[in-house]
């Protein structure tokens, strides 16, 4: 079994030791590689996304990856990390990102397309100085997405909800096409559909309505920024990127936290719950992935970090995680 660890740039490294320690304990026969992504990785091989990284990530059966971005490159063109990001996403072809949020009655599942749209299009400027960014899809990336979400649904409440923006935009309507044609495949799942706007305003209102989401990539990114909020907040938000049988990458929802990273108070509940996602999803260790989540429900209960209205810091709410782990109790 072989994992690789990309811990990127801010408090990803601060929050992958500890899944890194969480992982070792549960899996000590695990073959674990580190591997650079991100700002450090142009630091010091001059690409966010190093032929050496990717080909590690490739040969891996998984692949654990903290965040990415950095003031000194990011938001500029040139390389920068989140592209680094982009292109791993992209070459692995993880393209149905599962973000779930769960407690209090919320049981939510957000399934979002992860390698096209607006984020793949091509862009630049043309010579009057109009900036443009396409936003395309084909008809396949849809489908394929649009059946993860059918069969998610069929094993949870059997209720999918596509959101799309399909009374502005072309690959709106083609999208909600495509997911109408396949709903027959589906006879036990309820499909609806709604426009984008309207599903924030009421994702906001009831969180608890939701099943499964299926949506393109920006409008998932958004909308799952916002159910992270509405539930256990940014710092509790994992994910699982999957393709059709590769490698598959799991990753917190949070970004590098420019504004906490160094001072060691991030809090590792997303990234531990993300490697949690991978021992179920990505090495079909359903035990060790019970276990992480028991362990960090603990430690979130008992030695919750700032974020979470708590006073413990990132390597303590470790502690505490290893502990339980060790004990179970
Ligand atoms: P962010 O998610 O990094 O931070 C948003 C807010 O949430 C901040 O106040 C931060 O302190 C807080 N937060 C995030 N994670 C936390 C944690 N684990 N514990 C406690 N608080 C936490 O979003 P941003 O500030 O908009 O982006 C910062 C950088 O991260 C940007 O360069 C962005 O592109 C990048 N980013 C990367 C990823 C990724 O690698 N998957 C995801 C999102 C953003
Ligand atoms: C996420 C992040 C990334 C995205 C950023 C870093 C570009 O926000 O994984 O949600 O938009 O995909
Ligand atoms: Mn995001």
């Amino acid at each position: 079994m072989r994992i690789v660890y990309l811990p990127g740039d801010g408090i990803g490294p601060e929050v992958m030791a500890e899944a890194a320690r969480a992982v070792e304990a549960l899996l000590p026969e695990a073959r674990v590689e580190e591997r650079l992504l991100g700002a450090e990785a142009i630091d010091q091989l001059g690409d966010a996304l190093p032929d050496e990284t990717l080909e590690a990530c490739r040969d891996a059966d998984a692949v654990l990856l903290g965040a990415v971005g950095s003031d000194r490159y990011s938001w500029r063109e040139g390389p920068n990390p989140e592209d680094g990001l982009f292109r791993l996403r992209q070459e692995l072809d993880v393209y149905a990102n599962l973000r779930p949020s769960v407690g209090d009655g919320v049981d939510l599942m957000i399934v979002r397309e992860l390698v096209g749209g607006l984020y793949f299009g091509s862009r630049g400027v043309e010579p009057d100085g109009t900036v443009f960014d396409r936003l395309e899809y084909h008809p396949d990336q849809v489908a394929r997405v649009a059946r993860r979400a059918f069969e998610l649904a069929g094993q949870r409440d059997g209720r999918l909800l596509s959101v799309d923006k399909a009374n502005v935009l072309a690959t709106s309507r083609m999208w909600r096409a495509t997911v109408d044609e396949m709903a027959p495949e589906y006879p036990d799942v309820q499909l609806e559909h709604l426009l984008v706007d309207t599903a924030a305003m009421r994702l906001v209102e009831d969180v608890t309505a939701f099943d499964v989401i299926v949506t393109e990539n920006t409008f998932g990114d958004i909308l799952s920024d916002i159910a992270a909020a509405l539930t256990g907040g940014l710092g509790a938000a994992a994910s699982a990127c999957l393709g059709d049988g590769g490698v598959d990458v799991f990753e917190p929802v949070h970004g590098t936290a420019p504004d906490i990273a160094g001072t060691g108070v991030a809090n590792p509940t997303a990234m531990l719950l993300s490697a949690a996602l991978m021992l179920r999803y990505g090495l079909e260790r359903p035990a060790e992935a019970d276990a992480l989540e028991a362990a960090v429900a603990s430690a979130r209960a008992e030695r919750p970090t700032a974020d979470e209205g708590g006073t413990a810091d990132t390597r303590a709410f470790g502690d505490h995680v290893l502990a339980h782990l060790r004990n179970g109790s």
